[in-house]
């Protein structure tokens, strides 16, 4: 049954189309009206559906000044109360932000069949109710059967089941500042992925940690099957994959008459039957330095770009892992990048990953995937910034990689320094909280959805607290993120524990 807690009433200069006010019952059956619930009221038009964005408690009796003097002149102002019920002259009201008409399949039954926008204001004296929980998951496009439960709706406590198509469709980005709860609800996602029943159909997951923070899944006996972890200490690009402009792309000084003269040696490393086809930096610049022929200024260039690659020691004669067998459906592939401290060397791996992956997937030789990027400010930097390595790639499959089914993940603590270019892409943003006021104005920049009211929301959000919009869901909504459900085990350990701990190790 609907539960009644109010009536559409005449307030400043509302109703209008956008907005309603109510005066709100006197509390009843325990429930509370706060800002964020969904009620709707009866309109012309049919169902309207709205938020409360505000409650202003009004008392006509403190109105005036010399009333307000008086109460507090008087010698016992129990005695005044007493004598004037002041507090039966309070009432509050709430202010409704309308969000949609919702049309039924038919009178009774509770199917949604569209929703529309309003043209036309509330009716002053209708009764305003709370909206039910089947119709709510409904009108926010929540999926009960399929969905990612990733916690519950803020204020109603409805369960937060969020289509797992809709998310993928067209990337998303996690923000928040540092603490804030990224990586822990990154990992409540891939818990929810990894755990989908089979015939449901899932995609393959490429995690980028760059802390090692994902290694613990690897521990859960539910999840172990389906996690790889590929410590990238032992990582090798394939150099017979890589054309001699793509060496520029490492080395920008290496001028075009260079990379010409590159790509006849490497074309001749390709003719050597010996080698069939596989050959490293090295063989290059022994290729180069045993060649008679050619201008000796330019191979001298050569020798000194190419050496300073090699000394990075991650360009072998055969890439490993071998990426095309890497990856399987519903599992999860991490790339720990915790031992590695250079960034350049991060960037070039994470661009040598991103683009042979995209590429396999064009030529459908992959399943579809999801691509994690943990700070990805490092990775796709805002040109302002600094240069990377790696993000025309990301900026590519942000473009185009819906087309080809390749999904991208953009994680950040410093959105204002993440590239606009891939963050416009990102169309559902999960954004917990976000205290930079730069920060805040890049993300309004990037997305039309966050207004003020909701960029002062965001700063004001705890730890596990969330507001997701954009492709997800119909209506921006905030969440309470849940719970990990396989925990990490240094999760439980405190700052003082680690070091006890740590005593003993040096002891031992
Ligand atoms: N939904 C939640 N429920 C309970 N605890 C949470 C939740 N979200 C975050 N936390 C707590 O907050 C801590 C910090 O979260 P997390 O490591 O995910 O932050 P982060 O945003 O990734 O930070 P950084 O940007 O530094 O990587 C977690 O270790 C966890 O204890
Ligand atoms: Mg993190």
């Amino acid at each position: 049954m609907a539960i009644k807690v109010g009536t559409v009433f005449n307030y400043l200069q509302l109703p209008n189309v956008s907005k309603f006010p109510f005066v709100i019952n006197k509390r009843q059956d325990g429930i509370l009206i706060q800002k964020g619930l969904f009620v709707y009221t009866k309109s012309n038009e049919g169902f309207l559906i709205g938020l409360i964005e505000e409650i202003i408690l009004l008392n006509e009796y403190f109105t005036d000044a010399l009333t307000i003097k008086a109460y507090n002149n008087s010698y016992n102002p129990n005695i005044i109360k007493g004598l004037f019920p002041s507090k039966d002259f309070e009432f509050a009201i709430a202010i409704v932000k309308c969000l949609g008409l919702i049309k039924f399949k038919d009178e009774n039954s509770k199917e949604i069949d569209r929703v529309q926008r309003m043209t036309y204001p509330a009716s002053p004296g209708d009764g305003v109710f709370i909206v039910e929980e089947e119709i709510l998951f409904k009108f926010l496009g929540f999926n009960s059967e399929y969905g990612l439960d990733i916690g519950h709706v803020k204020i109603i406590n409805s369960s937060a089941k969020i289509s797992m198509n809709r998310l993928l469709n067209k990337h998303f980005a996690i923000l928040s500042i540092s603490g804030g709860g990224k990586s822990y609800l990154t990992s409540i996602l891939i818990e929810e992925l990894l755990s989908r029943k089979e015939n449901f159909g899932t995609p393959a997951i490429i995690l980028f940690d760059v802390h090692g923070e994902y290694i613990y899944l690897k521990d859960i006996p539910e999840l172990k099957d389906k996690i790889k972890i590929q410590d990238i200490s032992y990582f090798q690009i394939g150099v017979p994959e890589l054309s001699a402009y793509s060496f520029k792309k490492y080395q920008e000084q290496i001028s075009h008459v260079q990379v010409r003269e590159l790509s006849k040696y490497i074309k001749k490393l390709k003719r050597d039957k010996d080698k069939k086809n596989q050959y490293s930096l090295k063989d290059i610049i022994e290729q180069i330095e045993n060649e008679s022929d050619g201008n000796r200024s330019t191979k001298q260039a050569l020798l000194g770009w190419l050496s300073e690659l090699e000394r990075l020691t991650l360009f072998g004669s055969q890439e490993n892992p071998i990426l095309e067998k890497v990856l399987n459906k519903q599992e999860i592939t991490i790339f720990n990048f915790q031992k590695e401290i250079s960034i350049r060397k991060k960037q070039i791996i994470v661009d040598y990953i991103c683009n042979r992956l995209f590429y396999l997937r064009r030529i459908n030789r992959i399943p579809p995937f999801l691509l994690i990027v943990e700070e990805a400010h490092q990775f796709c930097p805002e040109a302002a910034h600094s240069k990377a390595i790696s993000k025309p790639i990301i900026e590519t499959i942000a473009r185009e990689g819906r087309k080809f089914m390749a999904c991208l993940c953009l994680i950040s603590q410093r959105p204002k320094k993440l590239s606009t270019t891939a963050l416009s892409q990102c169309n559902s943003k999960l954004v917990l909280s976000i205290k930079n006021p730069y920060d805040l104005k890049h993300l309004m920049d990037s997305s039309e959805a966050i207004t003020k009211e909701y960029a002062s929301m965001i700063s004001s959000l705890g730890v596990g607290e969330m507001l997701l919009m954009g492709n997800a869901v119909n209506y921006p909504v905030f969440i309470d993120v849940r719970q990990r459900k396989f925990k990490s085990r240094s999760e439980e350990i405190t700052l003082a524990q680690f070091c006890l701990n740590w005593q003993k190790k040096e002891l031992n």
